[in-house]
């Protein structure tokens, strides 16, 4: 993890052509009930601290908490799941950990809160929607229509959606499994005037991104003079919540998307990455795999012909066998 400086932030919005899709309105498939987690004796008590806030349905807003945000919709319901289980499992204090979940607008909420606490009956979490005229009017139609779906850009209004009391958050996208503490992700240093840490590649070539026309813009191509242009995946983020706040980068980003929509974006990046390829772990220790990309675990898995790191994920599936009939 590195973590960004604050400019420029266009990069962010490179990055959210990167992500992957939603879809679908109803729920089809039928979850296991995770077992209940407990915290150790050293977790610190919530609630106990000064700042110390309700939010809107009665939780704490405690910064002691680990508040997590994830978007959620009937078609990855599967993923949310398995990242929901995998982070409350390798966490030493999973009763601290809040859950912020970011649903479209027109999805059915109830229906969406009643699954994830039939599986999950202990958890700490709240649904906030989201509507997608926000954003829908900024996606750029050559853009590949996976990824027009409005709810992949909730991410960057988090910091309009989620209570104002919140100072960080992880946001975590549903394609991806923990296999440490959150807390260590959670608690990562933002200093000198950092909005947020997450995964940054320097190596993209960015010629590619925009037209000629872009690059012939003294004002447009500038952004990019003197600096070494990186993106970083947006699938895992530590956001300070109010320095972008005070930062404004919600309307920042909102220009790079009016700019790369109406004008200026040549294509979309890369279409299917790794389609039909199944990625290596790189060496070291691995704190947190990320399925990012349009090959999914549940789906070869389903398919018969899984990657060998799709056995990784497998025990965090909590989907049960259409043949199962236990309530
Ligand atoms: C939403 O889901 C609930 C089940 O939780 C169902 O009773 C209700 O009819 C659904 N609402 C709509 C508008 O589909
Ligand atoms: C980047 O790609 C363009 C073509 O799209 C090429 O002309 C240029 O040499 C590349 N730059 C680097 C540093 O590879």
């Amino acid at each position: 993890m590195k973590k960004i400086p604050t400019p420029p932030l266009f990069s962010f919005l490179i990055t959210l052509i990167v992500i992957f899709s939603h879809g679908a309105t109803s729920i089809s498939q039928q979850f296991r009930e995770a077992p209940q987690f407990y915290n150790a004796p050293t977790c610190p008590k919530l609630g106990q601290e000064e700042a110390a806030q309700l939010v809107p349905d009665g939780q704490i807003c405690s910064s002691e908490a680990v508040h997590v945000a994830m978007t959620l919709d009937a078609a990855y319901l599967r993923g949310s799941m398995a990242a929901i289980l995998s982070t409350l499992q390798h966490t030493s204090c999973p009763q601290n950990v809040f859950f912020h979940f970011v649903a479209s607008a027109s999805a059915n909420a109830s229906l969406l809160s009643s699954t994830v606490a039939a599986s999950f009956p202990y958890l700490s979490f709240q649904i906030y929607p989201f509507r997608d005229s926000a954003v829908a009017w900024l996606i750029s139609t050559s853009i590949r229509s996976a990824l027009d779906c409005p709810l992949n850009y909730a991410r960057s209004y988090l910091a309009d959606l989620l209570p104002l009391c919140l100072r960080r958050v992880v946001y975590l996208d549903s394609d991806l499994i923990l296999l440490d503490d959150i807390s260590k992700l959670a608690d990562i240093p933002l200093t000198g005037g950092k909005v947020l840490a997450a995964p940054e590649y320097c190596n993209a070539n960015f010629t590619s991104y925009f037209t000629p026309t872009f690059w012939s813009s003294p004002s447009l191509s500038l952004t990019f003079a003197n600096r070494k242009p990186c993106y970083f995946n947006t699938g895992v983020m530590v956001i300070d919540l109010e320095k972008w706040r005070g930062g404004g980068y919600t309307a920042r980003i909102e220009e790079w998307m009016e700019v790369q929509n109406h004008r200026w974006n040549q294509h979309g990046l890369g279409g299917d990455n790794f389609r039909g390829l199944c990625r290596e772990l790189h060496p070291g220790p691995v704190s947190l795999l990320h399925w990012s990309g349009k090959g999914k675990p549940w789906a070869r898995l389903d398919a018969g012909c899984p990657c060998p790191l799709d056995a990784l994920w497998a025990p965090y599936d909590l989907l049960k066998p259409p043949y199962s009939f236990d309530s």
